[in-house]
């Protein structure tokens, strides 16, 4: 049975042995919790955020991929407090704080700080701290060990520190964390394997690298290949638009090729916390190496039209219909970046429905995920009578449980910026009029 670095032993469910900490309880740190707990941990769950300490105690989860059902079945396996005191008892710290951008689109690791500072006035020897949020390479040496080590311990000697990318994609179901192999690189070998170790309890397969720096680098590259492609993807799309040629039959065409060829779908743009950001990290840190990074700079600017780009496609829509934007009875399809959530930061949808308000169109929207923003004064309306009384319909983001060709044949006309009505038989009817070729 592995050993945990306390001495603690992790082993089956009925074994409880092994404590862990998470610090910061959202999309990434609130499924970490429920994989340590089904694996037979004990967790302190941890963030300042009272109101998910609340929740979290009453068994009510605020995250879609976590049922509470789960939360309910891990009982007295997972505490939830907003005191750092508590983490002094555990073998293992993970932080899964917020690292988004300052309004100068520079990294802000303010979080990162202070839970820092926060868990170095409770640190113990022997512990192991591991860093999953996305970051620039050099922010688990240069930012995060000084800062513990104002304990008075000393990372590799005293403590153990690695650094470990999240990669959950939120709303998955085909791959688990389990499933997924789990990158890290610990600030010494025997932080690593560690890290590992502790990994081991709930991912399957462990892929070890040198230090944290390759291991923060691996998560930019992943997530830059993905801002780029679907750049490349959205910018192709909006030259056929202009040729008359269907992007979505393109992309499936392409799609056959056996070899050198990952499908990307366009869509109205970049969403969530992680792609329009984090790319952004790295073109900071680059700076200091005197690099300039193009395809990360001219990804996110492509990615940043597409808002605009799906705005001029109403206006186009509608003139086509004869009629303004200017009062018209809009429909927005969807809220959130991406189907199945509700995740709205940096959602384009809200940026599309921002500039269609700002032309003054009758505005209203669904999506069961996302009852309400109150940055643009809307609440959710019901699909049904919505439907009826839309004068145009716009597919922004597109949840899975809604029946879309059903959408298409009642709407007076609707507008597909994600290709699910692209097996439908466009322009079959005057009723389908701006449908998306
Ligand atoms: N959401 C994703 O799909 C995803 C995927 C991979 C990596 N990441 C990265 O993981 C990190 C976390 O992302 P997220 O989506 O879970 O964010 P989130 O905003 O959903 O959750 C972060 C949580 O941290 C809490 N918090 C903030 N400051 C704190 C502090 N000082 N002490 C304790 N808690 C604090 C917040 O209250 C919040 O509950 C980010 O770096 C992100 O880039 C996110």
């Amino acid at each position: 049975m592995p050993q945990s670095q306390t001495g603690a032993r992790v082993g089956s469910n009925d074994d409880v042995h092994l404590k862990v900490g998470v610090v910061g309880l959202g999309y990434v740190g609130l499924p970490l919790v429920v994989a340590f707990a089904r694996a037979g941990a004990e967790v302190i769950a941890l963030d300042t955020d009272i109101g998910k300490v609340e929740a979290l105690n009453r068994g009510e989860s605020y995250i879609e991929d976590v049922p509470s059902e789960v939360l309910g079945s891990l009982r007295g396996r997972i505490h939830a407090t907003s005191r750092y005191a508590r983490l002094a008892r555990v073998d293992a710290v993970i932080l899964c704080v917020p690292t988004p951008l300052t309004v100068n689109r520079e990294p802000d690791l303010g979080a990162l700080v202070s839970a820092a500072a926060a868990l170095g006035e409770v640190l113990q020897p022997g512990q192991l701290v591991v860093l999953e949020s996305t970051t620039y390479p050099g922010t688990t040496r240069e930012r995060l060990v000084p800062i513990l080590e104002e304990s008075g311990l000393k990372a590799g000697r005293d403590f153990h520190v690695a650094f470990s990318p999240e990669r959950i994609d939120p709303g998955r179901t085909d791959h688990t964390m389990r499933t997924t192999p789990k990158v890290l690189g610990g600030l010494t070998g025997e932080c690593g394997a560690r890290a590992e170790q502790l990994y081991g309890t709930i991912c399957d397969e462990i892929v070890r690298v040198a230090t944290p720096e390759v291991a923060e680098m691996t998560k930019l590259l992943e997530n830059i290949f993905r801002s780029v492609n679907i750049a490349l993807v959205n910018e192709m799309s909006m030259l056929c638009d202009r040729m008359g040629i269907d992007i979505w039959e393109v992309v499936d065409a392409a799609s056959t090729k056996p070899y050198g060829f990952m499908r990307f779908d366009p869509g109205p743009g970049m969403g969530g916390h992680c792609l329009p950001v984090d790319p952004f990290y790295l073109t900071w840190k680059a700076r200091e190496y005197d690099l300039a990074t193009e395809f990360i700079e001219l990804a996110g600017k492509i990615n940043a039209l597409m808002p605009e780009h799906c705005v001029a496609r109403i206006e186009h829509a509608l003139n086509d219909l004869r009629k303004p934007v200017n009062g018209t009875r809009i429909l927005l399809l969807g809220m959130s970046y991406k189907a199945g959530v509700g995740d709205v930061r940096e959602s384009p949808a809200i940026k599309i429905a921002e500039a269609l308000q700002g032309l003054r169109a009758e505005l209203s929207y669904h999506d069961r995920y996302v009852p309400d923003v109150p940055e643009l004064g809307l609440r959710s309306v019901e699909l049904e009578p919505a439907l009826q009384d839309a004068e145009l319909v716009v597919i922004v983001t597109a949840h899975p449980e809604i029946d879309y060709a059903d959408v298409a044949g009642r709407a007076p006309a609707v507008l597909d910026f994600r290709g699910v009505l692209r097996s439908q038989p466009v322009g079959a009817s005057a009723r389908n009029s701006a449908v998306s070729s």
